[in-house]
């Protein structure tokens, strides 16, 4: 990497790092000609049953199959709706709008989290599910949002792509609802070198569905019932998210070092940012603060070669392939302010300590000037 240059990610770095004993993985798994249903599922499926405290968990193709499939499971179908923040990477919305169902959208509260008074003003007679989106590693307000699906009997599908080991009360992302859906997509916390994803349930039907789901409906070798996809995990994704596994709780240890220091260094008076709540443990998958000025500040940070990101600069309701649901501006206030506001400082458990103070002097520099 160029000197100085503070980038967004560093997978270079976690590949330097972990490359001598990674590739001896590789190696075996490639020799063992075992690629797909492979030894390395039911081991990284018995991993995150215990991280989630789940009893079951399914290794899958990516975290959008991951709630395509929970979706199919839970029966929702054409035309029933399903409740879900506009705020969200695409794919929450898309899976909703894939099996030909309605997503509806409810606005979210200052912490860029759905909004659990207006999940309830949202649900009709076709309300079918709730979508949740832990956004940023941090978790809903899950224990009203429960109580919301206990009284309506709503089930709850956390869309919890971003917050592996993220935890409220104790209880972690993908406990709460009748499934959780995980994304392990090279940006994640817990990543893997391609696309994967999972998901966990304490529900058995959910569980045999998504497993006949994945595999194209078959329930043995020559027979199927169902006509299903096709969203395996290969067994060398596994093999390498078992190995990454083991130092899960180091990298979130670590982002959550990371974010004290800017929540330290950072002028609160210029700069908005989570506030990490006691009950709450906080993954951060991405650290995202809120600001007036925010695409002058990037391009500011990017000339000193500090680079951001933004997730994500357009609502979903405004983009081009919702126009057909027929929201308009205005319609998610809470959503389309922070949208303009919203910056995701390098978070990444490589950064040095240095790197992080010099990112929050840059930033509070711009608004002192
Ligand atoms: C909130 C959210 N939902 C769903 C997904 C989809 O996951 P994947 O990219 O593994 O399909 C992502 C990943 O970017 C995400 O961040």
């Amino acid at each position: 990497m160029k000197k100085n240059r503070i980038n967004y990610v560093n997978l270079s770095k976690q590949w330097s790092k972990e490359s001598p004993r990674l590739l001896n993985i590789i190696k075996k798994i490639l020799s063992s000609g075992e690629y797909v249903n492979g030894k390395q599922i039911p081991i990284f499926e018995k991993n995150i049953a215990k991280i989630c405290n789940t009893k079951y968990a399914v290794a899958l193709n990516s975290g959008t199959d991951a709630l395509v499939c929970a979706l199919i499971a839970l029966g929702i179908r054409k035309g029933d709706e399903v409740i879900t923040p506009p705020n969200s990477f695409i794919s929450s919305t898309s899976s909703i709008v894939h099996i030909g169902a309605i997503p509806v959208f409810v606005d979210v509260l200052s912490d860029q989290n759905i909004d659990p008074i207006k999940i309830e003003r949202a649900i009709t007679s076709k309300t079918k599910a709730i979508m949740p989106v832990h956004l940023t590693g941090r978790i809903c307000d899950m224990d009203k949002i429960k109580k919301i699906s206990l009284k309506y009997k709503i089930p709850i599908i956390e869309d919890a792509a971003q917050s592996i080991g993220s935890k409220l009360n104790g209880i972690p992302a993908g406990k709460w609802g009748d499934v959780g859906c995980f994304s392990a997509h090279p940006l994640k916390n817990l990543n893997a070198c391609g696309d994967a994803g999972f998901l966990v349930t304490d529900k058995k039907s959910i569980y045999t569905k998504t497993l006949s789901l994945r595999n194209h409906g078959l329930v043995s070798r020559d027979k199927v019932k169902k006509f299903a996809y096709l969203s395996r995990m290969d067994n060398l994704q596994a093999a390498i998210l078992n190995f990454r596994l083991k130092n899960l709780q180091s990298v979130i240890l670590q982002r959550r070092k990371n974010a004290k220091i800017y929540m330290k260094h950072l002028n609160p008076e210029y700069v908005k940012f989570p506030v990490s709540k006691k009950n709450k443990i906080d993954t951060f998958h991405t650290f995202v603060v809120q600001v007036n000025d925010r695409d002058k500040l990037k391009k500011f940070l990017q000339n000193k070669k500090i680079f951001t990101a933004i997730h994500y600069p357009v609502p979903i309701h405004l983009q081009p392939a919702a126009k057909y649901l027929r929201y308009k501006r205005g319609d998610f206030p809470n959503t389309e302010i922070q949208s303009k506001k919203i910056l995701s400082l390098p978070i990444n458990q490589f950064l040095k300590k240095e790197e992080i103070i010099k990112i929050s002097k840059e930033i509070n520099r711009y608004y002192e000037n």
